[in-house]
């Protein structure tokens, strides 16, 4: 069954927990101690550690699954990898949308008919403007090539993207209702920010329009993870 892309205004559906943690036995421990949280983010160090492993727990325990691959391939290989994927269960599967149209069709139609939907990276938050213009030698505005990945994944029959919530607004504003914004770099006011840069609250992130939200540490590195889940749930009502 697909997700529900307008999730219900129940905050505690559209929070997606990141499971930052290099081992499955830590990744287990945080599941069970927050078993209110119903969406896992799994990333790469995770999953290369022990990914099937914690796939299999998580599913095991009714959890849904956004893994954070973020595949970057030749069409056939890319494909492929989301065919397994499917074959985990996964609902959310990233992919970077610099890897081209051909690239995302083909992960597309593998995933067709199955639960696991695609969401696009743009470009990731590391790259600068000068980066992009110097090194990579893309010559227009970083929000304009982010714009233009999106509307590349959305043809490609992409689901959603994942997002700054900053970019909300504006993406929603060229890609419609109908496709999903998932956004990282979300800070309750009484967290820290750490190394990310240009947040919004939780409150804030739904209110432009953001899908899902993606929280970790302020939630998995709280002297008390439940209290802080059950904060940042009371403060999105
Ligand atoms: O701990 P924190 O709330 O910053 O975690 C955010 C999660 O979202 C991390 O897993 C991080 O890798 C991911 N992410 C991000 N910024 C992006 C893309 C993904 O923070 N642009």
């Amino acid at each position: 069954m697909k997700i529900n892309l307008n999730p219900d205004r129940d905050p505690q559906s559209r929070i997606i927990v990141a499971m930052d943690v290099p081992s499955v036995n830590q990744a287990i421990a945080l599941c069970d101690r927050l078993p209110q949280v119903s969406f896992w983010k799994v990333g790469l160090e995770l999953f290369v550690a022990d990914g099937s492993t914690i796939l299999r727990e998580l599913k095991s325990r009714n959890k849904k699954i956004f893994l954070d691959l973020k595949l970057h391939d030749i069409p056939n290989t890319v494909g492929c990898a989301c065919r397994a994927a499917t074959k985990y269960g996964a609902d959310f599967l990233t992919i970077h949308a610099s890897g081209g149209k051909a690239m995302m069709q083909a992960a597309q139609s593998e995933v067709e008919g199955s639960s696991t939907q695609l969401l696009a990276i743009s470009l990731l938050t590391s790259i600068s403007a000068s980066e992009l213009a110097s090194d990579l030698k893309v010559n227009i505005p970083v929000a304009s090539y982010a714009l233009q990945m999106v509307q590349l994944a959305q043809a490609s029959g992409f689901t959603g993207a994942v997002c700054s919530p900053h970019e909300v607004t504006n993406l929603r504003s060229h890609l419609g209702d109908d496709f999903c914004l998932v956004t990282p770099g979300v800070r309750p006011t009484w967290s820290s920010s750490g190394d990310q840069s240009r947040v919004m609250t939780p409150q804030q992130a739904i209110a432009v329009g953001a899908d899902y939200l993606v929280i970790g540490r302020p939630i998995t590195t709280a002297n008390d993870p439940v209290a802080a889940w059950d904060q940042i749930c009371q403060e999105c009502r």
